[in-house]
């Protein structure tokens, strides 16, 4: 038994009670579960009412700084580990062939369609280019999957994505690109480069105090999906890149790098999709199609 159970005044079990009529199950065993775990924290770390001031004064302070194109609370869950822990829980299986990825605060909904072999940067986009092709297929009968859609997006070598950045174009570095008949894709994107998550709010108060590097390893992001497969979250990392193993957010493992080879003057990644049969649903965008570029925030 808790050794501070007899003080607590029973508010654990009367807690509990109080919202044990909530009718949707799931919803039940949450808001349970998360009381639980709330109260034990407390108990167990014997919080105090300064460290109580200081977190509720620390959650206004993020929720002042989130808005259309920045969410401090994805942030610090991200930099937490939580993200990636629900990903890798509700997605990954022993021997995954490509790694889930935490979407990430800069996935922006209504990414044009671009052609086939056809640039995501827009040509005063400065930066090495990299051919990326590959095929999206069935994982478990390697049959190819026609018509699948590659939604991508990256930070451009300033390590700004577009919407953060009155310099870029709208929606560069983002695209839609369509699978042909045999499930294969070419297209061409900006050879990745490193960049800071954002550090002028309260999570970078945490970075610091943690002397946490605020880093990405150098990545290119990827949705790949099809009716009746499951939807394949990830990002492709920079295989010998040592970066990737101090990720801030720890996402970039093993099944989630690409073998990038210098050919002349750019680099090109050959990379396949392999779909496990499933349920087809697109995450929620955190940029929303109408709320993109409008230039750096702050
Ligand atoms: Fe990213």
């Amino acid at each position: 038994m808790d050794i501070t159970a007899e003080t607590d005044r029973g508010l654990t079990g009367k807690v509990l009670h109080a919202y044990a009529n909530i009718e949707d199950r799931r919803l039940k065993l949450i808001v349970s579960d998360l009381i639980k775990h709330l109260h034990a924290f407390v108990k167990e770390t014997k919080v105090t009412d300064e460290e109580w001031e200081f977190a509720w004064d620390f959650m206004e302070r993020m929720a002042e700084i989130t808005g259309p194109e920045r969410n401090e609370f994805i942030l610090l869950a991200d930099v937490m580990g939580v993200s990636q822990l629900i990903e890798t829980l509700n997605h990954e299986e022993p021997n995954q062939p490509v790694g889930f990825a935490l979407v990430g605060p800069f996935y922006r909904a209504g990414a044009p369609f671009r052609e086939r072999g056809a640039s995501t940067a827009s040509d005063d986009t400065p930066g090495e280019r990299v051919r990326i092709s590959g095929r999206v297929f069935d994982f478990g009968s390697s049959t190819p999957i026609k018509g699948a859609i590659l939604d991508t997006w990256q930070a451009a070598t300033n390590g700004l994505y577009e919407n953060q950045d009155e310099n870029q174009p709208d929606y560069n570095l983002r695209g839609r690109f369509r699978a042909d008949e045999n499930g294969t894709f070419e297209l061409v994107a900006l050879m990745p480069t490193a960049y800071p998550v954002p550090t002028d709010g309260p999570v970078g108060e945490l970075l610091r105090a943690a002397k946490r590097p605020p880093d990405r390893p150098a990545h290119i992001h990827f949705i790949v999906s099809a009716p009746g497969y499951e939807t394949l979250v990830t990002q492709i990392f920079v295989k010998g890149d040592k970066q990737v193993e101090e990720d801030v957010v720890f996402t970039a493992s093993k099944n989630m790098v690409g073998d990038f080879k210098k050919e002349g003057d750019h680099f090109r990644l050959a990379i396949d999709f392999p779909l496990k049969r499933g349920v087809a649903k697109m995450p929620k965008a955190p940029i929303p199609a109408e709320e993109g570029h409008r230039g750096r925030y702050h």
